[in-house]
């Protein structure tokens, strides 16, 4: 059993393979949250909640004796008005103007299979036989008659459980909610380090780890988006705790707006995590009769280590995530325009690089940004999704047919939610943006955006990609997002409901992208905001991969797809060789080190091949065709951190199949010293007791994995290696 319902206890716990998570009705009705961790049997665990006085601190009046504090007790949804005084699940504004809001225990409900969200995405059970069952728990505020469930489904093999929240205001009243997160996680002590991925376009998801000191920790995005500047993937880790070993807890959300997270320690040492919508400029407001879903929020433990949890995400979002075919199929090896010639190319000049990518072994030619309108630069025409068949010299049916003549499919950028002054677009319906009232907008990269909370617009959007797709073979399609929402206003909300403006713009999104991935089940999407602006869940529900970042130099990616791969497996990092020097750093690494760096992703190249030697043609095709062999390994292998390119002069990683009957090693070097010191190299994951072929040696897996390969002494900067170890039997 999955889960297990102690009615008569009123104690309910959750098991997964390896993990237990417990929640139990508490005296007054309050749901306490009493373990979350490694598997345990089902006893009731509510002995380890404090329940002794918190002294000078707010109780509850039934409680004589000063006990029952709920700001010591851990809680599972803690809200405003009951006198739990940290960071709170949820904040709604009553009818009257008071915000309390004191939930009791109404009913549980177990639920067969994973529960579904109705307004938003969530995950799936992989398949009818996937070990997954759904808890729904129900507690009600009797003064204001609001209501909320908690929704809870555990991936048992996959060591993960989900959780969402639906609040319903069954009152007669209209209430507001001002904050609402999906996720809360208490926990009754413990000494912590904060793990988290903050960034910056071009260097995003870098890892950090700090402590959890007495103190609330919060971070999120306001970007409109989920951001380059944290990432909504975060873990809590005992001090100890490494790649291999000690306790740790991950967290995301699956939603691609603004998000909110806390990470607190209380100063009796207690520890709190929340997760969800961000709160800075929220507010929703609830007519009777009406009910509100919060985003899905993902939740694993690991005793193992930061590598099992990376383990257990990677197998969610491969498995129970994507609705796209194209997660579970190869994908081609893409070309794209963009550094290649930027805005500055021809239907000539591409038909040019398509020639040249078939030489080179691609099997996709994407035109990037500049195919339309006026879009001679970054400056304009933006909403004006017509063809500029002058400028191509030809319209793009004719393009993509002779792309597919020269023998490679065809794809097409589009930054659908954005519009430039100067376009005609914008000329038309300057009330299709979000804009402040009166004021003159806030520009990002010369643009703004427009309201997708707008079905208007929303149409308008469908329409036009509609078009193009039916006008042409396109077999794929970037959607590119390039400035950050500002100007949170739309002229098609009422005063009162302005404060929705953020969740609804997602709402529309997902609509909007949910339309067009059903009509066009044979293109390949991939997500994009100035590259990794929006690497997140809900993105990856429509589109299998997102262009991990705009730095493509190989040394700087190394830290931008170690970061990404806590929570993000291979196959959804858009991962490109581009030329050298590299267009962000200048930095000059050799073309095997770009391609061995590119090929922990979703691989392809971002540079002009008609520019190459044909001796460099040559090597890019055998790269090439390395990639493809492997392709289905990386995609569907598990994945090992072997070494941090934070701290460590040889970055180094392992994906080991599945069936451990093969593994990919890569090595790259970033840091040459004199007279190096001799280096050893431990594998991961491999069957101890089978042989395995490493170029011409055999090894028995628990030799690689115990006594190690011995490495070269000595490295030149940015050259690497790529090992494949293949399982072998005793003669060969
Ligand atoms: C930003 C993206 O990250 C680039 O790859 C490219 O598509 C440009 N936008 C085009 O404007």
């Amino acid at each position: 059993m999955t889960i297990i319902l102690d009615k008569s206890a009123n104690v309910f716990t959750l098991q997964s393979k390896h993990s237990t998570y417990q929640m139990k009705v508490g005296k007054l009705g309050n749901l306490l949250h009493t373990y979350y961790g490694a598997r345990l049997s089902a006893q009731d665990l509510s002995y380890l909640l404090f329940d002794g006085e918190n002294h000078f601190a707010p109780y509850p009046s039934e409680f004589s004796n000063r006990r029952g504090s709920l700001d010591i007790l851990s809680q599972e949804f803690p809200t405003a008005g009951t006198g739990d005084l940290r960071s709170l699940g949820l904040l709604l504004e009553n009818a009257d103007g008071s915000r309390v809001l004191d939930l009791r225990f109404v009913e549980v409900k177990l639920l067969p299979g994973k529960y579904a969200l109705e307004s938003l995405p969530a995950f799936f059970a992989a398949s009818d036989d996937e070990k997954v069952e759904s808890l729904e728990i129900t507690l009600r505020d009797e003064l204001s008659q609001v209501e909320i469930q908690l929704l809870y489904a555990v991936f048992e093999d996959k060591d993960v459980i989900t959780r969402a929240l639906r609040v319903k205001n069954l009152g007669e009243q209209a209430v507001r909610i001002k904050k609402a997160q999906s996720l809360v996680l208490d926990f009754h002590s413990g000494d912590f380090d904060l793990i988290h991925f903050q960034g910056r376009w071009a260097m995003e998801r870098q890892f950090e780890r700090q402590a959890l000191t007495h103190s609330t920790t919060s971070f999120g995005s306001n970007y409109g988006v989920s951001g380059n500047r944290q990432n909504p993937g975060f873990l809590l880790a005992d001090k100890a705790t490494t790649e291999d070993f000690g306790d740790c807890y991950g967290f995301n959300l699956l939603y691609s707006g603004n998000w909110t997270a806390t990470a607190e320690k209380s100063s009796l040492g207690q520890n709190r995590v929340t997760l969800g919508l961000g709160d800075a400029d929220f507010s929703w407001q609830l007519l009777p009769g009406e009910s509100f879903e919060a985003p899905e929020a993902l939740l694993s433990f690991s005793n193992q280590g930061f590598t099992g949890l990376s383990h257990n995400f990677h197998d969610m979002v491969r498995e129970n995530l994507c609705l796209s075919k194209y997660s579970r199929t190869a994908r081609p090896v893409l070309l794209n325009n963009w550094e290649a010639t930027y805005f500055d190319f021809d239907g000539e000049k591409l038909l040019e690089i398509a020639a040249s990518a078939k030489e080179i072994g691609a099997d996709l030619l994407v035109l990037d940004d500049g195919w339309f309108g006026n879009r001679f630069d970054d400056n304009r025409a933006l909403g004006d999704w017509h063809v500029n068949e002058e400028k191509l010299g030809m319209s793009m049916g004719e393009l993509a047919r002779r792309v597919n003549e020269a023998g490679l499919k065809f794809g097409i950028w589009f930054e659908p939610e954005m519009v430039s002054e100067d376009s005609d677009l914008y000329r038309l319906h300057p009330d299709w943006t979000l804009n402040f009232p009166d004021r003159k907008p806030l520009l990002g990269r010369n643009q703004l955006n427009l309201d997708l909370s707008k079905k208007l617009v929303r149409v308008y959007l469908f329409e036009v990609i509609s078009k193009l797709l039916d006008s042409a073979e396109i077999s794929y399609l970037k959607w590119d997002m390039n400035r950050p929402i500002s100007d949170w206003y739309s002229s098609g909300l009422d005063r009162e409901h302005q404060g929705e403006l953020q969740h609804r713009y997602v709402l529309g999104l997902y609509e909007l992208l949910s339309s067009l991935t059903t009509r066009y089940p044979d293109v390949l999407f991939e997500g994009c905001a100035s590259s990794g602006a929006r690497f997140d869940l809900g993105m990856l529900v429509y589109q299998p991969q997102i262009w991990t970042s705009d730095n493509t130099d190989a040394v700087n990616r190394l830290k931008i797809q170690y970061g990404t791969s806590f929570f993000y497996p291979l196959s959804t990092m858009g991962a490109h060789v581009s030329a050298v020097p590299n267009h962000q750093t200048g930095r000059e690494t050799p073309l095997e080190t770009r391609a061995n760096v590119a090929m922990a992703g979703s691989y392809g190249y971002e540079l002009d091949p008609t520019k190459l030697t044909e001796a460099e043609k040559a090597q890019t095709l055998v790269l090439t065709e390395r990639y493809k062999d492997y392709q289905e390994l990386i995609f569907s292998g598990d994945y090992y951190r072997l070494s941090s390119p934070f701290d460590s002069e040889l970055t180094a990683w392992q994906i080991v199949a599945k069936d451990l009957s093969e593994s990919l090693l890569t090595l790259v070097a970033t840091n040459a010293e004199g007279n190096p010191p001799f280096n050893y190299l431990k594998l991961k994951g491999l069957d101890a007791t089978a042989l395995y072929e490493v170029e011409d040696h055999k090894y028995f897996g628990s030799v690689l994995m115990n006594a190690g390969l011995r490495l070269a002494q000595s490295r030149a900067d940015y050259s690497s290696q790529q090992i494949y170890i293949r399982k072998v039997d005793k003669d060969g």
